[in-house]
């Protein structure tokens, strides 16, 4: 059954933080590009402590992360049907994230795509304007370039730090990884993913 659509799809009105939509004031972690919803319906399971939005693009996306929601078992989830960009920081109070997921971002391998790829100057300086200090970015993705790309971007900004001494890492490492299902599908492919951490400055 698909979940209470009102419930978990944020409605802003003009200028309204998405921080205003927790009353209680929980620490707030971002995943973008929630797909499927895998990480977003499981992951905010073991952290009822803090409170999580899913930003996803595609309302037909949206509907499938909506089937994986309950009321009752993610009770601090939102999902947030926007696409993020250079203009993230409109929807989020500054220095305000206490971390950022992000899992098989759209790679856009032909070269004149390249502009359209997420991890850009712009977008980073951007996220980074509504981080916290010492918050992290997780990223993973099965495309090797796009790796590649992603680890050039970040060395360019001053605002982030790598968190690992293999920026690009062919394992999870991470905590409680989430295996997605992109992730799964990439696999069985034979293209497992490379991980990536950093951390706001
Ligand atoms: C390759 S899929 C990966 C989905 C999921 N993270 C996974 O690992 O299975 C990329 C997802 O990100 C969404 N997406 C792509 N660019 C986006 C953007 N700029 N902002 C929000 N969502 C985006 C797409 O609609 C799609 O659902």
């Amino acid at each position: 059954m698909i979940a209470d659509r009102e419930h978990f799809v944020i409605e802003l009105a003009e200028d309204q933080p998405v921080n205003d939509i927790f009353a209680d004031g929980r620490d707030l972690y971002l995943e973008i590009g929630s797909g499927k919803g895998e990480f977003i319906s499981q992951y905010p399971i073991s952290h009822p402590q803090w409170n999580f939005i899913g930003m996803e693009m595609s309302e037909k996306r949206i509907r499938v992360c909506l089937n994986k929601l309950s009321v009752e078992k993610n009770p601090n989830v939102r999902l947030l049907r926007e696409k993020a960009d250079a203009g993230i920081a409109k929807f989020f109070l500054p220095e305000s994230l206490c971390g950022v997921f992000i899992q098989h971002p759209d790679p856009w391998p032909k070269r004149r795509h390249h502009r359209r790829r997420l991890f850009q100057q712009d977008f980073l300086t951007a996220l980074a304007g509504i981080m916290k200090p010492g918050a992290q970015v997780q990223i993973s993705t099965d495309h090797a370039d796009y790796a590649a790309w992603i680890v050039a971007e970040f060395f360019k900004s001053p605002h982030y730090l790598c968190l690992q001494d293999d920026p690009i890492q062919g394992h999870g490492n991470l905590d409680e990884h989430v295996v997605t299902w992109f992730e799964r599908e990439q696999r069985q492919l034979g293209y497992p993913p490379n991980f990536m951490l950093y951390k706001r400055i």
